[in-house]
């Protein structure tokens, strides 16, 4: 869909060309282009448009003066005058979005902003993901066209920028961190019928071929045999039976680190025994968002290919349902490596499914770093509100790391603290543990309990709970699954390229 113009966007012929002004502090909005800045002067003069984020001026030229043909649409976009970071161009790439789609434009020139001071590969990449994320959308199980609802229709994007080579390396780059967004979502999206443990394995299966990882797929018996009591708990009630999926990416270097990714891929939260409440239940198919992002964290891979860095991903695929064999609140299970558990409330399995997945990934491959990413906890909604990710960790460098890396992909986090008072709260009178505490700072007695099974190993936790869906909307991610950790990931392992 995108690729790098090198001739003068003046005789650019498609039906839009894209232009963004800053937001002057005096006398107006400001262009290179004399032409559209008289445009802009005229719109500024009778206080149309002012250059404020997110602003648009669709402007319609002659398209033919003598012979020359000219562009259908001119577009000029706002982007205010806050500081410029990796997000404003992201969200001027989804405002090109929704133009675009509006006016049902498929070949569409950007003009890359010279006047910003700002990295110009940067700026092409976070243009890229903007645009890119911004036409998604998910129409598969619709058989006919809303007419209130935009259609993406753009087929052709042309970047023009003064540094093309600089612009290209960040087209790709964008391309490369949205379509791994576009694939959580796609997966996302997908209903809990449809979804289910084994499409994960299916997924998987399709990245090992074309990436040529080792893929490892426990079945339940092989769970049983591995004494892999939390993930087999939690899916207990329900007929669709439980995988754990294991990717590997090696170099081969001898001493090379070990980086293990584990999402949380549990295709539809009902709460089991300790039912949730049907109002919103239907989201909890978006309980595998983390699951999703350590699998498309897994493209990205397959593509960088990474020289210094080996990467396993786990995702530990349930289904938590109720029924006559599920589990019950106060049953007693045993982890991989025989903690044992007490689970006093079944609706806390991600815990329980990760903690399995944790132990087993930690003890087979030794990684040097763990991070795993889970819709945990509707606590951390409290905390955070729908803007950040809560995260926490055992190492402060690598949660350094992990917040640079999501501020820099659109995805903040937030970090929260650990410490045995925390994991004091998840004693149990028959038990090692619990799976809950008591109400209050649920987030943190949610990764107290991961911590218990990591060891000494840094690992960060990632709790998506309130960003995976429902995120604050922006101009490149509406309502529905956002897609959030694969670009704080792949953004995580540019280190070691
Ligand atoms: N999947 C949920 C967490 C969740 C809640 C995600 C709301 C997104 C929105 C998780 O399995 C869960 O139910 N957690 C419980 C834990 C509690 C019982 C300690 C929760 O948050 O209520
Ligand atoms: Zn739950
Ligand atoms: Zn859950």
């Amino acid at each position: 869909m995108f690729r790098i113009i090198k001739n003068a966007p003046d005789l650019y012929v498609g039906d839009m060309i894209v232009y963004f002004v800053r937001q002057a502090a005096k006398g107006g909005p400001i262009s290179t282009n004399g032409k559209i800045q008289a445009i802009i002067d005229r719109a500024y003069s009778v206080g149309d448009f002012l250059g404020r984020e997110g602003e648009t001026l669709l402007h319609y030229p002659e398209t033919q003066i003598g012979n020359q043909k000219y562009t259908k649409r001119m577009l000029v976009i706002g982007m205010g005058k806050e500081d410029a970071c990796h997000d404003l161009f992201r969200r001027a790439g989804g405002t090109v979005a929704t133009s675009a789609m509006k006016t049902k434009s498929k070949k569409i020139l950007v003009v890359l902003p010279e006047f910003v001071d700002f990295d110009k590969a940067d700026m092409a990449q976070s243009l890229t993901e903007g645009i890119t994320l911004g036409v998604y959308t998910f129409k598969k199980y619709k058989t006919k066209e809303d007419p209130d609802e935009l259609i993406g229709n753009l087929k052709e994007v042309g970047l023009y920028a003064t540094d093309p080579v600089a612009a290209r390396q960040g087209m790709k780059q964008g391309r490369l961190a949205a379509s791994a967004s576009c694939v959580v979502r796609d997966m996302a999206n997908e209903p809990g019928n449809l979804w289910t443990p084994a499409s994960f394995a299916e997924y998987a299966e399709g990245l090992a071929k074309k990436y040529k990882f080792k893929l490892k797929t426990l079945s339940e018996n092989d769970m049983k045999k591995l004494g892999m009591g939390g993930i087999l708990g939690v899916s207990q009630g329900s007929v669709n039976p439980p995988k754990m999926v294991i990717l590997e990416y090696k170099t081969s270097g001898k001493r090379t680190p070990t980086l293990l990714l584990v999402g949380k891929g549990l295709t539809f939260d009902t709460g089991g025994i300790s039912l949730k409440q049907p109002l919103g239940m239907e989201d909890m198919k978006y309980d595998m968002c983390g699951g999703a992002a350590v699998l498309a964290a897994m493209q990205a891979v397959g593509e960088l290919k990474p020289k210094r860095l080996n990467i396993v991903a786990i995702v530990p695929a349930a289904e938590n349902m109720p029924g006559p064999a599920a589990l019950k609140p106060g049953d007693v299970i045993r982890q991989y490596g025989g903690k044992t558990v007490e689970v006093v409330n079944t609706d806390a399995e991600g815990r329980l499914i990760l903690a399995d997945a944790l132990a087993y990934g930690i003890e087979k491959y030794k990684p040097r770093t763990v991070i795993d990413i889970a819709t945990l906890t509707g606590a951390v909604i409290i905390g955070l509100g729908h803007h950040r990710t809560g995260l926490l960790s055992n190492n402060d460098e690598l949660a350094a790391k992990l917040a640079a890396a999501g501020e820099k992909s659109g995805e903040p986090l937030w970090r929260l603290p650990l410490g045995k008072e925390y994991t004091k709260m998840l004693k149990s009178e028959i038990a090692d543990m619990k799976n809950v505490g008591k109400r209050e700072a649920g987030t943190i007695v949610g990764a107290s309990f991961l911590q218990e099974f990591v060891g000494d190993t840094a690992w960060g936790h990632l709790d998506i709970a309130g960003t995976a869906w429902n995120f604050t909307e922006k101009s490149y991610c509406a309502k529905g699954p956002s897609g959030t950790g694969a670009r704080t990931f792949i953004e995580y392992i540019r280190e070691w390229l």
